[in-house]
């Protein structure tokens, strides 16, 4: 769900996400947190900036605090109410409320990757923990340490839509995007079927092969960033995904210019805009008129994110260290950039 803005992401969680969010949150603005401890002063990216902006979470019986909801903008003409935290009142179900990674693309192209060979954890009751050791064993999970999960397509009208079998995906009812379900990545087994299904993922645009390497090289780039603040963090991310997520429309990406920044501010420069929504076509900031387009131009070209903590546990609630489990699946995924832009 989004809000009517479509600026915020709402979804239904389970009490371990909820958590694992509030100590992120918490961990943030701690000054010796575990997320930051002899990770920033060697340029490792603290975890946070690999996971959706968290507004807060909410369920259908709490209490609003009037902070919150002008936080939350439009959500609070919504139904559901802010669940305050510090008032202890869980009920179900409850929901999470994040930044919308979606808005400021105009037509972005998405990819889900499940990471890790290891889907279960110590909670699992036997059915489900055989279940999952059968699903990794045949699938690419097991094999290369991840899996692609799902993918949503901006049409580009591509011939080689035709990798994907009838049952596996399907049209929007306007036709302009392509949602491919989870049965095609589960389908896939041999490293050329997922190098061949990446490499359709990154030339799924208009803008020529310039634009393929330049995402290739970007993506290679915050995923070896982001296992490098993986070996810096003791968490264990067990069933949790990427997305990838890039950019499609010729008109932003012309104008954004084919540089990108590793870690993108989006959310603070749409929510800068959002607070400005009355000026028009400029605005002052620090005693320069800057025009709207040109702030709006700041807003990434692609990015990439971990979400999906429902098995997730970071810091002290962790007894393992780093998680190698999902380490070696981004190595692995790595690999395969690494193969298609050598192949350029
Ligand atoms: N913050 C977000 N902004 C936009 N889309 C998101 C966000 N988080 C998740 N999604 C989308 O929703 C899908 C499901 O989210 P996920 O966290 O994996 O939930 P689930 O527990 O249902 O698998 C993801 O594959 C992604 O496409
Ligand atoms: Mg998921």
């Amino acid at each position: 769900m989004t809000d009517e803005g479509e600026s915020l992401f709402i979804k239904p969680v389970l009490k371990q996400e909820l958590d694992f969010y509030n100590t992120i949150k918490k961990e943030t603005s701690n000054e010796n947190s575990l997320l930051k401890s002899n990770a920033e002063n060697r340029g490792v990216l603290p975890l946070n900036e690999w996971i959706p902006k968290y507004i807060g979470s909410m369920s259908k019986t709490s209490n609003v605090s009037k902070e919150d909801l002008e936080k939350m903008g439009e959500l609070a003409n919504a139904p559901m109410q802010l669940n305050n935290e510090n008032k202890n009142c869980i009920s179900e179900p409850q929901y999470i409320v994040l930044e919308n990674l979606l808005n400021g693309y105009k037509t972005p192209n998405v990819m889900d990757i499940k990471l890790g060979r290891i889907l279960y954890d110590d909670s699992a009751s036997i059915d489900k923990k055989n279940r999952l050791i059968k699903v990794s064993s045949e699938t690419t999970s097991g094999s290369l340490g991840f899996r692609i999960c799902g993918m949503k397509l901006a049409n580009q009208g591509e011939s080689n839509y035709n990798l994907f079998r009838s049952s596996e995906f399907c049209y929007n009812n306007t036709n302009t995007y392509i949602s491919v379900n989870k049965t095609f990545g589960r389908r896939l087994k041999t490293p050329v079927e997922i190098r061949d299904s990446l490499n359709l993922f990154f030339s799924n645009h208009l803008m020529g092969e310039a634009y393929t390497t330049n995402l290739l090289k970007m993506f290679n780039k915050r995923i070896e960033a982001l296992i490098d603040t993986l070996e810096n963090t003791k968490s264990k991310f067990i069933s949790s995904s990427i997305l990838l997520i890039f950019e499609s429309n010729i008109d932003r990406i012309k104008q954004h210019g084919l540089d990108d920044e590793l870690i993108d501010s989006d959310y603070d420069i749409i929510s800068y805009l959002e607070e400005s929504c009355d000026v028009d076509q400029a605005m002052e900031i620090e005693g320069e008129m800057i025009d709207i387009e040109d702030i709006k131009g700041g807003i990434s070209l692609s990015k990439l994110k971990l979400v999906d903590f429902s098995h997730a546990v970071i810091g002290k609630n962790t007894n393992t260290g780093v998680d190698s489990n999902t380490i070696d699946g981004l190595k692995s995924l790595n690999d395969v950039l690494l193969q298609l832009i050598k192949a350029i």
